[in-house]
């Protein structure tokens, strides 16, 4: 599809990756809605579109993606503001990382509500009225090479929700094709971004008993490399991938080497032999 004239929802709209693809979508026609938890940089994001002849195309609001409620209305007031969404950009996330074995159930929850839950609820909060309205759309699930490539321990809690949100933008693509709603997956490797701030965007009821609050004091002071890609050069691959419905955006070719490695040991482990008749058994009579 293409997106001029198209309304798009943003999470994570306001930094780094959200706001590289919240730029290319308005510079192409579409209008935007900033949904972050950060208002110091929905501020600043908001205040960016402004300065550069954009501020009618853009919209902000405050919103935890943890936050059901909060959703429900966020959505309520696009559709009163710029009307029924085309695009939902889940992008919200945070990167979480700690000592396995100091990880707290607030961690595991700060971790996975964000990052896979986040998702979900804009899936449960977008498609319906996406489906009742019958015009199509697109939705794009932001992921991470982590989910692809297998991670370190201490990154057990961001792979798990990465590799869900991969598996879930698979599996919802064939059923919402019939509805004209296509579903790609941004994999992104490093993109110059503030996710290093984990600490500052985890909400109050996540903090008490958390076992990573050094592992994010050291986070907080890694410094964004030069090396590291520009997230408008992200929003422009997100952009093509709208257009062609392609399911992976893969940013970066540095972990080709570990995908490859993986899933060599995925097919090493899968017998060769096979049974249709068992596969047949599994359906379920019409
Ligand atoms: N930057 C990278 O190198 C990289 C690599 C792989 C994947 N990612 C993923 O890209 C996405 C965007 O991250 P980024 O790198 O642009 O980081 P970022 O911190 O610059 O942007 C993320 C935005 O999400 C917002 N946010 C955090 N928690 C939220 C919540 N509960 N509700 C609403 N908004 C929330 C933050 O305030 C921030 O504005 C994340 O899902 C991240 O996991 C980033």
């Amino acid at each position: 599809m293409d997106v001029a004239g198209k309304i798009a929802f943003v999470t994570g709209g306001a930094s780094g990756i959200g706001l590289g693809i919240a730029r290319v979508l308005v510079a192409n026609g579409a209008r935007v809605v900033l949904a972050d938890i950060r208002q110091d940089h929905l501020d600043e994001a908001g205040g960016w579109f402004v300065d550069h002849g954009h501020g009618c195309e853009v919209h902000t609001i405050r919103l935890d993606v943890t936050d059901r409620a909060g959703w429900a209305a966020a959505a309520d007031e696009t559709e009163a503001l710029l009307g029924p969404v085309d695009i939902l950009i889940a992008n919200a996330g945070v990167g979480l990382e700690g000592p396995l074995d100091e990880a707290s159930y607030a961690d595991w929850d700060f971790g996975l509500g964000v990052n896979l839950g986040g998702v979900v609820n804009g899936l449960q909060t977008f498609l319906p009225r996406m489906r009742a309205r019958g015009k199509g759309g697109h939705i794009v699930n932001t992921a991470s090479l982590a989910g692809m490539v297998t991670m370190p321990s201490t990154h057990a809690i961001y792979a798990t929700g990465k590799a869900a949100v991969i598996a879930l933008s698979e599996s919802i693509r064939d059923g919402l094709a019939a509805h004209g709603i296509g579903v790609s997956v941004l994999c992104p490797g490093p993109i110059k971004s503030n996710i290093h701030e984990a600490a500052q965007n985890r909400p109050e009821r996540f903090r008490e008993g958390s076992g990573f609050g050094e592992s994010e004091a050291r986070l907080g002071r890694r410094q964004v490399s030069e090396l590291w890609m520009e997230p408008d050069e992200v929003g422009e691959m997100v952009l093509d991938a709208i257009r062609a419905n392609k399911l992976y955006v893969i940013t970066h070719g540095e972990w080709r080497d570990a995908v490859i490695a993986r899933h060599d040991a995925i097919l090493e482990a899968t017998p060769t032999t096979s049974n249709p008749a068992l596969i047949a058994s599994l359906m379920a009579p019409d």
